[in-house]
């Protein structure tokens, strides 16, 4: 499977709820940066991870993607089930899972629901479990808030914790870059920053923390314009803040690539990772160029949007 990153073009936060999550409105995009996701039979669920950032990967239980498969296989009443004809072997009731990571870990990119949902689809072709796609979807949402999205990818908006999605009406390619940050986030450290910085605004002074969020419908109109002049002011990011609070380094960033000819520049979820829009693809290496040059970030790709969600590249069953 290779599943995709995604931005927040928009991501407005609601109140703390009682549940320990936030009510938010968001404009997911999934972006053509993946990760891959290979699953085969095993005797024991295991996981071997490659690429970026993987000493900060868990391979135990709390992998994401370990996650997924188990979550699959109880959905399926899969566990312990022996193979179907007298003859036939016990079934392996295992998956040895192969993530090989191109998306930064912590990064406020959704990669690790990425590997979740690339290893809830392989499982899913792997045991032929005949689950339709809004039953995935559901066990999605019990693994993360941003796992329903790598399913589906393209741009949708998420209501809820972020988990119930519709489709948008995006029209056109955006072309992006993409400034990796030396060290990662925790996403439940960004909310609880994000609850303290408005816990500590006077009142009246326009603190929109109680406000239940809404979506923007002037970014929804510039996104069916397809027009990224358009959009590149629109974007909005209510964690930015908070972002910025715990990594003051980034302000450098986003200002390097607005120096830089950034039509939008913006912390991506709940970062450090920014993004930055540029009006085509020429301009995005432009852009590129100028904030590898500033020295402000890690490294810097440039990627289109939006991107299928979890797609299969290769079977490896014989149908
Ligand atoms: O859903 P997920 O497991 O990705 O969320 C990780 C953490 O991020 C949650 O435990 C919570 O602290 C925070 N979160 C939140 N509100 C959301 C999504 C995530 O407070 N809508």
């Amino acid at each position: 499977m290779r599943v995709p990153a995604k931005i927040n073009l928009q991501l407005s936060v609601g109140p703390l709820r009682a549940d320990g999550y936030h009510d938010v409105v968001t404009v997911y995009h999934a972006v053509a940066l993946f990760d891959e996701i290979t699953v085969s039979p095993a005797d024991r669920t295991s996981v071997e991870v490659t690429g970026e950032g993987v000493a900060s990967v868990p391979l135990g239980p709390t992998n994401l993607a370990v996650k997924a498969a188990t979550a699959l296989a109880k959905a399926t009443g899969r566990r312990g089930r022996a193979g179907s004809g007298a003859s036939a072997p016990r079934s392996r009731t295992g998956v040895k899972i192969e993530i090989r990571k191109r998306i930064p870990v912590a990064a406020g990119l959704a990669g690790g629901s990425a590997d979740a949902a690339g290893a809830l689809v392989a499982c899913n072709e792997l045991w032929r479990t005949g689950l339709q796609a809004s039953e995935l979807a559901e066990i999605a949402a019990t693994l993360g808030s941003d796992v329903p999205f790598a399913l589906s990818g393209g741009t949708a908006v998420g209501l809820g914790r972020g988990e119930q999605l519709t489709t948008a009406l995006a029209a056109g390619s955006y072309s992006w870059v993409l400034a990796f940050g030396a060290t990662g986030l925790a996403t439940p450290d960004v909310y609880a920053a994000c609850d303290r910085l408005r816990a500590a605004r006077k009142p009246g002074d326009g603190s929109s923390a109680a406000k239940p969020p809404e979506l923007s419908n002037e970014l929804m109109a510039a996104l069916r314009s397809g027009d990224p002049v358009q959009v590149g002011p629109l974007l909005s990011n209510d964690l930015q803040p908070a972002a910025l609070s715990l990594q003051p380094l980034l302000r450098r960033a986003l200002a390097a690539g607005k120096e830089h000819g950034a039509l939008g520049a913006i912390v991506s979820g709940s970062g450090p990772t920014c993004a930055f829009l540029a009006s085509d693809a020429d301009a995005a290496s432009e852009l590129a160029v100028g904030i590898t040059g500033a020295g402000v970030c890690r490294a810097v790709v440039q990627v289109t949007g939006p991107a299928p969600g979890a797609c299969l590249v290769d079977s490896g069953i014989a149908t």
